[in-house]
C-alpha cells in the first residue's frame, strides 16, 4: 500500500526513516500490507537527500494519486494542514497526524469527515510523542468511567524545571540550555507559556470525557514566573513543581481544565518524570490509576507513533478505527479564575494583612527561602479568590501554584 508524508521536518523525516528501516517488519509483525512511501510534500528543496526523488512541492500530486491511500501530516500549524487533511479525507484517503494544534482545534470536524468517507483519522503522536497513551485511553480503558487525566505534557518545560530543581539553575539559564540543546525554539512561548500543553490536555479531555474541549475555553499559565524560591518552598512541603495539564470531571457534569505550575508530592510517578520525558496519569472507576511515561518528543519516538497509526490504517482500510467525541462548548469548561484547588502562594506584603484575608494560614519557614517574600498554602478556593484576597491584603503576588494529589 502506497503512502505519503506531508512535511519533511523533524517528525516527517523520522517517519520516512522509520518506514524505510522497519517497513517490512511492521507489515509482517502487524499483518498489514507492505507500506511503501511514494511521495513527500515540502516546499523546501533537499538536494542530495536520500528521498530527494520523491519530494514534491505540489499537494495535488498526493491528493490526486489514486495509489496513495494513507497520508501522514507532520507539517504542524493549522493552515494549510487543516485544508490539506480535510481534502484528503474527502478524497477517501486515511490520514494520521502528529499535529496537536490541528487535533485540538479541528479534531472533531476531521473525525466526522473521516467517518463520512469511510476512512480513518488517527493522531496517537499528537500527545506524548512516542508514548502510547491515546489508544490505551480510548480502547484499553473503554470499560471505565474516567474521572481525571493529568500529566507532564511538555518536554521543554519539564527540562527547564528539572534543571531548576536538580541543578539550582535559574529559569533564564535553564531556558538557554534548553535552546542550546534544541529542545526549545528561539521563540519558546508555546512551550513556556503552556500553550502546547493546553492543546494536549484538551485532546486528552476530548477522549476521556467524550465531549469537545475547545482550547480557547481553558486557561494556561506557564512557568515564566517560577523562581528558585518556589522550588525551595515546594521542597519544604515535600514535593516538586511541575507544569501539569489536568482535566477533571466535576460532580455537575462540567470539566475542570487547566495547565499550570503545580505542586507534586515526592514519590509520585509525576515527581520523578524528569528532563524531556512526559508522563500521563489516568483515573478510572474500574482500573484505579494508571500512568504512561516515556519520550514526549523527538524525531524517532514521534515517528514511531505516526508509523504505527499508518500501519493501523493499512490493516483496517475501510474499517473505522478512529475514536469520536460529542460536540461541546466552552460553557462546559471550568478554568482560569474559576478553577478550585488549594494553592501554594508566594507574595510580598504584611503577614497580618494576609492572615486577615486567609484566616488560620501558616507561613512556610525553610532554609533558602528569601526573607522578603512570604510563602503559604491556602484552603480550597477558586484561583480568582486567591488573587482578590491578595489584592485586598495589599500584597504583591509572586506566584500561585496549584496543589495536586497526584
Ligand atoms: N515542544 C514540544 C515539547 C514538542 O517540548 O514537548 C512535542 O510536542
Amino acid at each position: 500500500m502506497f503512502v505519503a508524508v506531508m512535511g519533511y521536518g523533524t517528525v516527517g523525516s523520522g517517519v520516512a526513516a522509520v518506514l524505510k528501516q522497519n517497513g517490512e517488519a511492521i507489515s509482517s509483525k502487524f499483518g498489514c500490507e507492505n507500506i511503501q512511501l511514494k511521495k513527500i510534500l515540502d516546499i523546501r528543496k533537499f538536494p542530495g537527500d536520500e528521498f530527494e526523488d520523491i519530494i514534491t512541492d505540489d499537494f495535488n500530486e498526493i491528493l490526486n494519486d489514486p495509489d496513495i491511500k494513507i497520508v501522514a501530516e507532520t507539517m504542524g500549524g493549522l493552515h494549510p494542514a487543516y485544508d490539506f487533511v480535510l481534502a484528503l479525507l474527502n478524497a477517501g484517503k486515511s490520514v494520521v497526524t502528529s499535529n496537536k494544534e490541528l487535533v485540538a482545534v479541528k479534531g472533531r470536524e476531521l473525525l466526522e469527515a473521516a467517518k463520512k468517507n469511510g476512512v480513518n483519522f488517527l493522531f496517537e503522536a499528537s500527545v506524548g510523542g512516542g508514548i502510547p497513551v491515546l489508544r490505551p485511553i480510548y480502547q484499553c480503558l473503554c470499560a471505565n468511567e474516567l474521572s481525571e487525566v493529568a500529566g507532564i505534557l511538555n518536554g521543554t518545560t519539564n527540562y527547564i524545571l528539572t534543571q531548576m530543581i536538580t541543578q539550582g539553575a535559574s529559569f533564564e539559564a535553564a531556558l538557554s540550555q534548553a535552546q542550546e540543546l534544541g529542545y526549545a525554539e528561539r521563540d519558546p512561548s508555546a512551550d513556556v507559556d503552556g500553550i502546547d500543553a493546553l492543546r494536549k490536555i484538551c485532546i486528552l479531555s476530548d477522549l476521556c470525557f467524550g465531549k469537545n474541549t475547545p482550547p480557547d475555553s481553558a486557561v494556561a499559565s506557564g512557568i515564566r514566573n517560577i523562581t528558585l524560591a518556589d522550588v525551595e518552598a515546594a521542597k519544604a512541603l515535600g514535593g516538586v513543581i511541575k507544569l501539569i495539564g489536568s482535566a477533571k470531571r466535576l460532580p455537575d457534569g462540567k470539566t475542570a481544565v487547566t495547565v499550570s505550575p503545580a505542586f507534586i508530592r515526592s514519590g509520585s510517578i509525576l515527581s520523578v518524570t524528569d528532563d524531556v520525558q512526559n508522563c500521563v496519569t489516568v483515573r478510572g472507576n474500574a482500573v484505579g490509576e494508571v500512568s504512561f511515561s516515556g519520550p514526549g518528543a523527538g524525531k524517532l519516538p514521534t515517528a514511531s507513533a505516526v508509523a504505527a497509526d499508518m500501519a493501523d490504517c493499512a490493516k483496517h482500510f475501510g474499517i473505522n478505527r478512529s475514536p469520536s467525541w460529542d460536540e461541546g462548548s466552552g460553557d462546559n469548561i471550568v478554568s482560569g479564575d474559576d478553577y478550585v484547588s488549594c494553592w501554594l502562594v508566594r507574595a510580598k506584603g504584611s503577614k497580618d494583612e494576609i492572615r486577615k484575608q486567609f484566616p488560620g494560614v501558616g507561613f512556610i519557614n525553610a532554609p533558602g527561602l528569601p526573607s522578603n517574600e512570604l510563602f503559604f498554602v491556602t484552603e480550597e478556593m477558586p484561583c480568582g479568590s486567591v488573587k482578590s484576597k491578595l489584592e485586598s491584603a495589599g500584597a504583591q503576588t509572586g506566584s500561585i501554584i496549584r496543589i495536586t494529589d497526584y
